[in-house]
């Protein structure tokens, strides 16, 4: 059995910024509410012409570029998103094609926010067991294109942003840099407090005019329970994360939370107690970006120096579905 641990991280936003003060130009909101409320306070969104699999892509080249692999080492491609390009077939082929990766298996992912632990589990997995050496585990979102822009989606559009990340997975040759744990969770019990329910193959048919009248085609949130959900499901997978390893919290150099609302996060960390120069937040310049969020989150912390090789670090995240889980890595 082998070990495997990250090799390298990249990302890539959209170069079009989106302040609160523009969507408060758009919609009945303030910068004042979205920055209490949330900690956002500008967003990145797509300009026509950009892809999921055109951002996926530049964050793959950047994190093989760390890693030190090439197009013919990658033998397995993980594509985590919410917004797949287009409805079939799935995303991480258009990838495959963009970086001229061999014919290895592209598999594409639907866990929310915690797609992209989904992910590096399955990775993680696949390394560990020899069935793969490099694996590209990506997630990457466009939600600005599905947002309702007017006051009714107000609650929802003035979270979400666009983005990706991308990691190598590679096999871990010494106990400094090594995955150390993975736990996964999904609780389909209140899965529609957090959803887009059209188009959809359930309805005859996918997508009409009655239901783009009543924004079904939007997202739907009810945004206090999801808070809630946060504020518990993130510390229990932060916690069954340090006993599995047998770590106290004095060990975890960093905690890389998703990104979904500052005060989730400021929550969390008080939870725990854990100071607050522990954590890694950037919501304020991306809001959620889903998937891509984690990655994008730990690229920045490697970047400012707050992440170094070595380090204890835990990943932790919590999205629709319900979906949640950690992954603790010595980066
Ligand atoms: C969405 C969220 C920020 C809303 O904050 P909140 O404090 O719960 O606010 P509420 O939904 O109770 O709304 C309070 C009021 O603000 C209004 N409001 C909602 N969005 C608004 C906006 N963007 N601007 C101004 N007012 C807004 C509501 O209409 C409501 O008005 P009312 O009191 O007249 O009915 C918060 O619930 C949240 O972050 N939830 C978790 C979301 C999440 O994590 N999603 C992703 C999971 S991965």
């Amino acid at each position: 059995m082998y070990k495997s641990r990250l090799l390298g991280i990249g990302m890539h936003v959209p170069s079009n910024v989106v302040t609160n003060h523009d969507l408060a130009a758009r919609m009945d909101t303030t910068h004042e509410w979205i920055v209490e409320r949330t900690g956002i306070e500008e967003r990145r969104w797509v300009l026509p012409g950009e892809t999921g699999a055109d951002m996926a892509t530049a964050a793959c080249k950047e994190a093989m570029e760390k890693a030190g692999v090439g197009p013919k080492d990658i033998d397995l491609l993980i594509y985590a998103t919410l917004s797949p390009d287009v409805n079939f077939p799935g995303t991480g082929v258009f990838v495959q094609r963009n970086l001229g990766l061999r014919d290895i298996p592209c598999i594409d992912i639907r866990q929310q926010c915690t797609g992209f632990l989904y992910g590096l589990t399955i990775a993680d997995q696949f390394i560990k067991t020899g069935a793969a050496k490099h694996a590209l585990v990506i997630g990457s979102e466009i939600h600005s294109t599905g947002l309702d822009q007017t006051t009714a989606g107000r609650d929802v559009t003035v979270i979400f942003g666009d983005g990706a990340g991308a990691a190598v997975v590679g096999r871990a040759t010494d106990d400094e840099h090594v995955i150390l744990s993975t736990h996964l969770h999904a609780d389909g019990t209140e899965a529609e407090i957090l959803w887009t329910e059209y188009p959809a193959s359930k309805h005859h048919p996918r997508m009409s005019i009655e239901a783009m009248e009543q924004r079904l085609h939007y997202p739907q949130m009810q945004g206090k329970k999801v808070f809630k959900h946060a504020v518990t499901r993130m510390p229990s997978a932060i916690m069954e994360g340090m006993v599995a390893n047998n770590l106290k919290l004095t060990d975890i150099d960093m905690v890389i939370p998703h990104q979904a609302n500052l005060r989730i996060n400021q929550m969390v960390a008080q939870m725990i107690g854990l100071p607050p120069e522990r954590m890694h937040n950037n919501i304020q310049k991306y809001g959620n970006t889903t998937a891509a969020t984690i990655p994008i989150c730990l690229h920045e912390a490697i970047e400012l120096g707050k992440v170094k090789p070595g380090d204890l670090v835990c990943l932790v995240a919590f999205g629709a579905g319900l979906t949640w889980g950690s992954v603790f890595l010595r980066y």
